[in-house]
């Protein structure tokens, strides 16, 4: 299957001129979470996730010609030359090398911009990876590929998943799934796919997310880390049948419109993501007391209320508060009133699904 993104360039047929390509790419947040993985970034379940608006990475590759038969490449992060991040870029490009033929040919330069802090301990590898596999498929449109935009993002989020396996879900607007399962057709171990819009009800078109910034700074465990966890974990297996279940589960609620089912399925997933942490060997807590605070708050406000507010959490301590646009007036008060306060310096970022 993998055959199938081994690049048609001819690795004689390069013309080799300098340029540069841009990709912009956004973050996303999971709904069905990704947690473990086995060989080649393969997923151990299904995931899906909501791709967001404001909170996104913008990347430039600038590739001029060179002889050496190393990879060389620069990355520049806010215009200042980032020597720790090399690293990572040449880990990706020894993934990729074999379907990106012309990646020790050129010298790149990379230089990225995220709209969010740095700091604020929202993951940039989603969007990161995913911007950065989209310029390199553009540049091989450029040397002569052909693909056509339905291949070229695919391949894209084949890429991208090679470089943080969340990253296959930036490439599309919408909701996006990953993990070969028998009920979505189209689905893949190797590339997310974009979930039909037509199967999804108006009300989630509308969800805004908004990120509780509890606590700014590095994560606490790597994904890396992380995802081997799960590896020996007691409760693996029957987690990797849950996560499954849950996404056939959520199908028809994203087609009927059900946000209580949809946002207590969500909820369910995020803190089954944070109770296999509790549970591995070593354990992780990255909930903060500000964050079970944040959350029983929530919950109280809904009790008393009916609002639509419901949460998911990253690998992290920060929330997501996901909630559709009719009830946004109301919840925007109660955040600022009642949540803010659980945020580190107060801080905030509003953001929205796109579609
Ligand atoms: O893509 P990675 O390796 O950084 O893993 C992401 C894992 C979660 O964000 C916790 C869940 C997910 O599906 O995005």
């Amino acid at each position: 299957m993998e055959q199938q993104f081994i690049s048609k360039l001819s690795t004689n047929a390069f013309s080799l001129e300098k340029g540069s390509v841009n990709a912009k790419s956004p973050s996303n947040i999971a709904l069905i979470k990704y947690w473990g993985k086995k060989k080649n970034q393969i997923p151990t379940n299904s995931s899906i996730s909501y791709t967001l608006t404001n909170s996104y990475t913008e990347t430039e590759l600038k590739f001029s010609p060179k002889t050496s038969e190393e990879f060389d490449v620069e990355v520049y992060l806010e215009g200042e030359l980032k020597e720790s991040f090399t690293p990572k870029i040449i880990t990706f490009f020894e993934r990729i090398t074999a379907y990106i033929p012309f990646l020790k040919h050129y010298k790149f330069e990379v230089h990225t911009h995220n709209s969010f802090p740095h700091s604020s301990g929202i993951a940039s590898s989603a969007s990161g990876m995913s911007a950065m596999a989209l310029c390199l498929v553009q540049i091989e449109n450029i040397l002569g590929a052909n693909l056509t935009e339905d291949e070229l993002l695919q391949k894209a989020s084949f890429l991208a998943r090679l470089g943080s396996g969340s990253a296959c879900r930036s490439v599309y607007k919408g909701l996006v799934e990953w993990g070969e399962n028998n009920f979505i057709e189209g689905s893949s171990d190797l590339y997310g796919t974009k979930f039909p819009d037509n199967e999804i009800h108006e009300v989630f078109k509308t969800f805004h997310d908004t990120i509780l910034l509890i606590h700014e700074g590095q994560k606490s465990v790597s994904s890396t880390v992380g995802h081997n966890l799960m590896n020996g974990h007691p409760y693996a297996e029957q987690r990797f049948i849950e996560a499954n279940d849950n996404l056939k589960t959520l199908i028809p609620i994203l087609k009927n419109g059900d946000v209580k089912a949809f946002g207590e399925l969500v909820e369910h997933e995020a803190l089954t993501l944070h109770a296999m942490m509790m549970m591995s060997n070593p354990a992780f807590i990255l909930m903060k007391p500000n964050t079970v605070a944040a959350l029983e708050k929530l919950w109280e406000f809904r009790r008393e209320t009916g609002k639509q507010l419901y949460f998911t959490l990253d690998a992290g301590a920060n929330v997501h508060l996901l909630y559709p646009a009719i009830d946004a007036e109301a919840i925007e008060v109660f955040i600022e009133n009642e949540l803010k306060k659980f945020c580190q310096n107060g801080n905030y970022i509003e953001d929205k699904v796109t579609f």
